[in-house]
């Protein structure tokens, strides 16, 4: 990670520090507000919670507020770290820290910057789809240049959380339900953060999160309880946080759940023994926002003081946003409750990543770069349209009314058509509306004979009149409807995940007026569509895609842009069937047809939308597969024919399955992919190697083992329709 020249510059830095210098490194704070209220701000929180005051109410107290940027801390050099996304206050408290502090140490600026900064890409439940890694490399790498021109060396990214209950907000965030999938957009994504040091505006670190299993959260309840096996946690959960660190991953961020009883915070195992342990992360661990003083809370800390150490003892080097380090550890240190040689340590791991950063050197954002950004560069959108693109899934095309002829006149829709603020998803802060482009826009530009119509939307009631206008008028609907942006990401789990408001109720007046009807979905979480599957024709899932979301939703409507993308989690019928993935066991009596096996009375088992799955305006047709196998692999090839009439990219997805192991394996796992372009009539051999190292899975003592036997190797267009050869395996 660094020089010995640079190990040293820290180690001399290190012997210069009183103990609140340490500490103070060790202590991330946020641009507070102060005063300017009537009533305390925690009771302005009140307020708004309890609707006292509207949040528009409060959004327009808040523009008033006053805000601490901590400036005596830093200069007392009892701060380590800021967030923030404003360049020109950044190089203000760099400016104090460096020349104004005893030691000069440059602050590390900390920010959300989950998919896209100014330039906001798909969401990542979406980009995953497009099973793309190429992509997932550049749209970071996109992220990480605007990062820095804002003064952010530090993005809290990637979210690498396997969700398999979209009841749960925060799916929208990560990158799916397979471990497989995950671990490549994790690699990608350390590459697109932390790969181009040819420049320090070129490059951030990166911040693996949320450190573990978060998403395994009960119910699907945000924050709640988790709990499973040592062998699930490292063969489900831990796969993209091991490969991230394996691809050079600098830093994570501890979890708000407790995992089989211990809060992520004060987690010894997961913290120490795994991440810093077997797996070697160099950097340093942060908490999550008020992480520590919730494992009061959470029941395993008598105070805070308790709470410090403990955090502090199993590995955790960064409080964001408690003061409980920079209040408590010092008194800690002298009750010997913390040893010097485990503070050191802390402090080496963050001083590290700010000189990996080139912070020591130069910790400004010059005026070039931040002038730069003032208007967005061409070559960032275009990313971000591609991404946009290859993230759209075709789920069902009846009648191949899509793709639209530019000739039809087309009644557009739905207020989520229309409203920039929804195309960009959660957990997107610094972007500005004049880069958004809405569908209507999109279909404008595209040159369709397009009419607008409101109707309704996730909220609210429907105006009828206006959808029978919509219908008479139009030679085709495009309805879109779905979630707002405000019903998924943190804090947003539902126990009912299916068509918001009375959005279904519009879908069913306007197929009752016979009208073709094209439904296109904006929404952060897989919902549970039973109806939609089964009334809808023509389904297109468009997720929250970015500021270009417009231009890529208008392209595939109307033909320009053949979809490419999967689906990267499956989607229920019901709610009910939450949690729902495809790589799941066997059971002893898999769900079938007959009473006495795994199954619902009222719903159906499987899903509606498997992992991989989606449609394209061509067809595709598989044969011949064969396995080679050699010494260390398994060659899986197979024929992939374009059987229609216009090119497309297939996205060729490989599976396994271990048949008999000394645990319950999964009946299918991904262990590959590749996106194949292929011209109308075109056929190609298509070869996914499968490494013998990689076929085997983690016990409940936590190791890694290979077993001899026979398993099942897939080969197809999504987890369910593939072609299948059986093998024998000696490792
Ligand atoms: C939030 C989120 C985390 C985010 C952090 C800082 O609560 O859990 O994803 O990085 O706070 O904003």
């Amino acid at each position: 990670m660094l020089t010995d020249a640079q190990k040293a510059r820290v180690e001399e830095l290190l012997s210069q520090m009183t103990i609140e210098e340490k500490i103070g490194q060790m202590n991330q704070e946020s641009p507070s507000i102060v005063g300017g209220f009537s009533v305390p701000f925690p009771e302005l929180i009140e307020m708004l919670n309890d609707g006292r005051i509207s949040q528009e109410e409060f959004g327009q107290i808040m523009s008033t507020a006053k805000r601490d940027f901590h400036e005596d801390d830093i200069r007392a050099g009892l701060v380590g770290s800021m967030m923030g996304d404003d360049p020109v206050k950044a190089n203000e408290l760099q400016k104090i820290a460096v020349e104004e502090s005893r030691l000069g140490i440059p602050l590390i600026m900390g920010f959300d910057v989950i998919h896209g900064l100014r330039t906001v890409y798909p969401i990542a439940i979406a980009e995953a789809g497009s099973f793309d890694t190429d992509l997932f490399e550049r749209t970071a790498r996109v992220a990480a240049k605007e990062s820095r021109a804002h003064g952010i060396g530090w993005n809290f990214a990637p979210m690498l959380d396997v969700a398999r209950d979209s009841r749960w907000g925060r799916v929208s965030e990560g990158p799916g339900e397979d471990p497989y999938l995950a671990s490549c957009f994790a690699c990608a994504k350390i590459r697109g953060l932390q790969g181009d040091r040819s420049s320090a505006e070129n490059y951030v670190a990166a911040c693996l999160k949320h450190y573990v299993a978060y998403s395994a959260c009960e119910s699907g309840r945000d924050y709640n309880t988790t709990s499973m096996s040592i062998s699930q946690l490292h063969n489900v959960y831990l796969p993209p946080f091991k490969a991230a660190v394996e691809e050079g991953a600098l830093t994570a961020m501890a979890s708000f759940n407790d995992l089989n009883g211990v809060p992520c915070t004060v987690n010894p195992y997961t913290l120490r023994k795994i991440l810093k342990g077997e797996y070697g992360m160099p950097g340093f661990v942060v908490s999550d926002a008020n992480g520590i003083k919730e494992c009061v809370t959470h029941g395993i800390a008598e105070d805070d003081m308790d709470a410090g150490v403990q955090a502090v003892n199993a590995g955790l080097d960064m409080d964001m946003g408690t003061h409980i380090f920079k209040d408590h550890l010092k008194q800690a240190v002298e009750e010997g409750r913390v040893s010097m040689e485990v503070l050191d340590d802390a402090v080496r791991r963050i001083l590290s990543v700010k000189m990996w950063l080139g912070l020591f050197d130069n910790p400004y954002v010059s005026e070039e770069n931040i002038e730069k950004y003032k208007k967005l560069p061409q070559e960032h959108v275009e990313v971000a349209l591609e991404a946009a693109k290859k993230s759209i899934v075709l789920l069902k095309n009846e009648g191949n009314v899509l793709p639209l002829d530019r000739k039809q006149k087309i009644s557009l829709v739905g207020t989520l058509a229309a409203n920039s603020e929804e195309v960009i998803g959660a957990w997107a802060m610094s972007w500005k509306r004049e880069d958004c482009v809405t569908i209507l826009d999109g279909m404008k530009n595209a040159g369709a004979n397009v009419t607008y119509y409101a109707c309704g939307g996730p909220e609210g009631e429907i105006n009828y009149d206006e959808v029978k206008k919509a219908c008479e008028e139009g030679d085709v609907v495009v309805a879109v409807v779905g979630e707002l942006v405000s019903m998924s990401g943190e804090a947003s789990s539902k126990a009912e995940t299916g068509m918001p408001g009375r959005q279904r109720e519009m879908l069913q007046a306007i197929l009752d007026s016979g009208r073709p009807l094209v439904t296109v979905l904006m929404n952060g979480r897989p919902m549970a569509l039973g109806w939609e599957g089964e009334h809808l024709p023509v389904m297109v899932e468009a997720w929250h895609l970015g500021i270009q979301m417009g231009n890529a939703v208008a392209a595939v409507l109307l033909g320009d842009e053949n979809p490419s993308g999967r689906l990267a989690s499956s989607f229920p019928y019901v709610t009910g069937q939450c949690p729902i993935y495809y790589n799941h066991p066997s059971t002893g009596r898999p769900g079938s047809k007959s009473k006495f096996t795994s199954r619902y009375l009222d719903a159906p088992f499987k899903a509606l939308f498997p992992f991989g799955y989606g449609l394209s305006y061509t067809t595709y047709e598989y044969s011949d597969m064969k396995v080679q196998e050699t010494a260390d692999a398994l060659e899986v090839s197979v024929n992939v024919k374009n059987t229609g009439d216009r090119s497309g990219t297939e996205v060729v997805q490989l599976y396994m399955q271990d048949i008999t192991a000394s645990l319950v394996r999964p009946v299918k796992e991904l262990k590959g992919f590749t996106r194949v372009p292929l011209a109308a009539g075109e056929e190609k051999t298509v070869t996914l190697v499968l490494a013998k190292k990689d076929m085997g899975f983690y016990n409940n003592e936590g190791e890694y083992v290979l077993e001899d036997g026979k398993f099942n190797l897939f080969v197809g267009a999504n987890s369910e329709d593939c072609l299948s050869e059986q093998v024998t395996v000696k490792f």
